[in-house]
């Protein structure tokens, strides 16, 4: 099997990131991850990504000022010299422009903690339980331009139970993405995802199914990580 060279891009803890070099240590998954790539040089995921020997770049956004054109020319020579088909994004805490999520389309998935299209942008746990919601999750999708929009690959819900906070919901929701974002990469690396209209269509047995906690994930085995270090 061939596998699909992917990036991973982060920009701080990289726990996300951990969970997918985790189901890339398996020959079997269909993703290699042959390069993590920050726009911080001091994003903790960097040094857990380094540990596994994984090649790691730093794009400074902050060089860049406004010109974000030259920010994500200079990813994309990364991503080039690195022959990367596959982008993820795992905490990027950038906007990318129209034209990078164009040449990328349908190669660019990012991971976002709330039952999309509820709760875009940031803090979505605070929101999440100032709107009094009773279920919360996250999100896998293909990126487009607005953000947090685009066709969604999986979906895994969490109660929201009396008495949380932010962290506590937070932590609940996290360990949910360390489940489907592996398992929505392995399905897009397999070319097992059509996008029709503007829905994803995934042919893995079971795979249009709501992921709620704690149904098993079709496809591939759940990894489990806590954060990175
Ligand atoms: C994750 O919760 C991810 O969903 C979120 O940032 C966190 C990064 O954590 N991403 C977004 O909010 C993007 N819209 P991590 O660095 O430990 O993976």
């Amino acid at each position: 099997m061939r596998r699909a060279r992917t990036a991973v891009l982060i920009s701080g803890r990289g726990s996300n990131m951990a969970a997918l070099l985790a189901a890339a240590a398996d020959p079997a998954y269909p993703a290699e991850i042959v390069l993590v790539l920050s726009n911080r040089d001091d994003a903790a995921g960097l040094d857990h990504a380094r540990a596994r020997g994984v090649p790691t770049a730093v794009v400074e956004s902050r060089v860049f000022g406004r010109d974000r054109d030259g920010f994500e020319r200079a990813m994309e020579a990364e991503l080039r010299g690195h022959g990367v088909r596959l982008i993820a994004l795992a905490g990027f805490m950038r906007v990318l422009t129209e034209g990078f999520v164009a040449r990328w389309r349908d190669r660019l998935v990012n991971v976002h903690p709330s039952l999309l299209p509820a709760f875009k942008g940031l803090d979505t746990h605070a929101r999440a339980l100032a709107a009094g919601v009773k279920l919360h999750g996250c999100s896998v999708h293909l990126v487009r331009p607005g953000v947090d929009e685009g066709p969604i690959l999986a979906q895994a819900a969490v109660p929201v139970l009396e008495g949380d906070t932010e962290a506590t919901l937070g932590a609940r929701v996290l360990e949910q993405e360390h489940r489907i974002y592996p398992a929505a990469l392995g399905w897009l690396a397999a070319g097992l995802v059509r996008v029709e209209g503007e829905v994803a269509q995934v042919a893995a047995p079971g795979a249009g199914t709501a992921l709620a906690n704690p149904l098993p994930l079709p496809g591939f085995k759940p990894v489990s990580t806590s954060a990175a270090g």
